[in-house]
């Protein structure tokens, strides 16, 4: 049998790579490229699911029926987008339940955004307007990924992005442009949730792990400074025109390299939320474990009629 020359097979996919030929679930790929898509889509789903928690929350609280309509078309596609990066991360040899426990686990991650409480309507707005913001910075290079699935997903995804982010942002301009205390409930939102909303775009890329790796492998198109600093650029404008203020007493356009300059993240903090210790990790971890269990006589009524009918099928 003709040995299999595995540096041949290396430098065939790393050419299909450099020649942005996307990589198929068939195709023959390297342990550690695998190993880094299950990784990342399968903390991407997970955040998408966990994203939908402090949101739910708000769904009886809106304050009129069109709020209410949209916000729950939001969570509901938010749900979606977890199932296609759930179902991306299966044509990768992932199991379902597995990547499930791991995240009642602890054992994987998802973003660190949704450890922080939404406290007030405006929460609403700045998930929207900010995290949402974020996550179509970091989910439109992912179109171009190397990865099929994983490409064809985030193209889905990110057309009910769009809409996400522009609901948010109406949320938030609605109260700027509203009562003097519908104002001071956008900035006191803005304070809390900016700069968590930069600390999702992951660590600086000298303290990054998997970006060199990640971008080489054209799974990753920017880097997460890349990113970051391109949210910064489009969403300091936004606020400014809505009579916002971003808490960054560093903050300014520098007109020589034409972003703008920001000051230093908490990088502590960041990590300590990463880590499992921020306001609302264990609450968010304990609702989908809750969840599992309650939801557990649908899997098995379902799973019960697919055997009965492929039991038929086969008689
Ligand atoms: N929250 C939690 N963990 C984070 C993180 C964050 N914001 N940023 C980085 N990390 C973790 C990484 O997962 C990695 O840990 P691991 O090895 O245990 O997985 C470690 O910190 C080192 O970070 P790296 O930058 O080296 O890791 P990556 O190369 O994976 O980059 C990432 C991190 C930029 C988040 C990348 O994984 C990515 O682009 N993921 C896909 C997009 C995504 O998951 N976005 C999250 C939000 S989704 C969302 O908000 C949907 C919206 O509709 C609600």
């Amino acid at each position: 049998m003709k040995e299999i020359n595995i540096t041949e097979l290396e430098r065939k996919f790393q050419e299909k790579i450099d020649n942005d030929i996307k990589i198929e679930p068939n195709d023959w790929m390297p342990e550690e490229y695998r190993q880094t898509l299950i990784r990342q889509i399968s903390q991407h789903a997970h955040s998408e699911i966990v994203g939908q928690l402090p949101e739910g929350n708000w769904v009886t609280r809106a304050p009129n029926l069109r709020r209410k309509a949209v916000l729950l078309a939001k969570i509901q596609d938010e749900a979606g987008h977890g199932l296609y990066l759930y179902s991306a991360v299966e044509t990768l040899g992932a199991d379902r339940e597995q990547t499930m426990d791991d995240l009642h686990s602890g054992k994987a991650k998802y973003s660190s955004i949704f450890n922080y409480p939404a406290l007030t309507w405006a929460d609403m707005g700045m998930i929207g307007w900010l995290v949402d913001g974020a996550a179509i910075m970091n989910q439109v290079p992912l179109c171009r990924c190397s990865y099929g699935p994983y490409a064809r997903a985030m193209v889905r995804v990110c057309k009910e992005e769009s809409f996400h982010q522009r609901q948010g942002y109406e949320i938030v301009t609605q109260l700027a442009q509203g009562t003097p205390e519908q104002k001071a409930m956008a900035q006191e939102s803005l304070d809390r949730w900016w700069w968590p909303a930069l600390m999702m775009f992951g660590p600086s890329d000298k303290d990054s792990k998997h970006t060199a790796q990640s971008m080489k492998w054209k799974i990753k198109r920017h880097t997460n400074d890349e990113l970051r600093q391109q949210f910064v650029d489009v969403t300091v404008p936004q606020a400014e025109l809505i009579g916002l203020k971003v808490p960054d007493a560093d903050l300014k356009f520098n007109e020589a390299t034409g972003h703008y300059d920001f000051g230093d993240i908490n990088w502590d903090e960041f990590w300590q939320v990463v880590a499992g210790h921020g306001p609302c990790n264990k609450e968010r971890v304990a609702a989908r474990k809750r969840a599992k269990e309650e939801g557990m006589w649908v899997r098995e009524a379902a799973n019960a009629y697919a055997e009965k009918r492929a039991k038929r099928k086969a008689s």
